[in-house]
């Protein structure tokens, strides 16, 4: 009789044993639901996102397209490196593109030097006609705003902008002349530009300075916005 109540005691033990491996083995099923429940979640809700998202990268990629680099463009002449500065700075403040015209024979020290009025740029300031030649090119295709560069010569744009002006089409594109110079003031230079350009809108010329602050500049660019 002890016997047979031992051993019915020893199989309550085992039966009760085995009870408790279930409920253990029962969250380690459970967790790996627990964790995927949020994922599900998250696939549910990162759906109702996907719409959301595809629209806007698909737009973003569209609007990309429509408002190219070339939208605003700054374009410039520079000899001697002051204006190009000037041009650099205001391409990196308004992220426009930036296109240097550069002339077909380039301008030496000594064609630059108004000290002898022999010289080629004196000689062609004298000369309203002098178109020197543009070495590269530039497409104004989606171009609605576009600053244009220059140093002051002889109280004027040099000629190669005159050449620059009257072989492109500005209709639609609102032209921000700026200058620099010795000391002289841009006068009726941009105007100017604007009547042999004949399209386009000119506004009436700048002159800025190298190593303006960015805070200068920005107040100048937004002056003309
Ligand atoms: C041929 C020539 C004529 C110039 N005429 C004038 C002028 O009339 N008034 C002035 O203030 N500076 C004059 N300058 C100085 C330039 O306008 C000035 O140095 C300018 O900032 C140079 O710009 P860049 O380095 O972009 O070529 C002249 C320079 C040259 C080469």
């Amino acid at each position: 009789m002890k016997r047979l109540i031992s051993l019915l005691l020893l199989l309550a033990i085992v039966l009760a044993s085995a009870g408790c491996g279930a409920p253990a083995q029962a969250p380690a099923e459970n967790a790996p639901a627990a964790v995927e429940e949020p994922a599900a979640e998250s696939a549910e809700s990162a759906p109702a996102q996907e719409p959301d998202d595809v629209p806007e990268d698909e737009a973003e990629a569209p609007a990309a397209e429509e408002a190219p680099e070339t939208a605003t463009l700054v374009v410039y002449f520079s000899a001697t490196g002051t204006t190009r500065s000037v041009a650099e700075q205001i391409a990196a403040l308004t992220g426009a593109g930036l296109f240097e015209i550069v002339p077909a024979e380039p301008y030496t020290a000594e064609d630059l030097n108004y000290g002898d009025h022999s010289t080629r740029a004196t000689v062609e300031q004298n000369d309203p006609d002098a178109r020197p030649e543009i070495a590269n090119e530039i497409s104004l295709e989606g171009c609605t705003t576009l600053y244009l560069g220059y140093p002051i010569w002889w109280g004027d744009s040099p000629r190669i902008l005159s050449t620059f002006v009257e072989s492109h089409d500005f209709t639609g594109i609102t032209v921000i002349p700026f200058c620099t110079s010795g000391s002289s003031g841009p006068g009726r230079t941009g105007e100017a530009l604007g009547e042999l350009a004949g399209t386009g809108t000119f506004l009436t010329s700048t002159r800025l300075r190298r190593g303006m602050s960015d805070a200068e500049l920005q107040e100048w660019i937004e002056s003309r916005g």
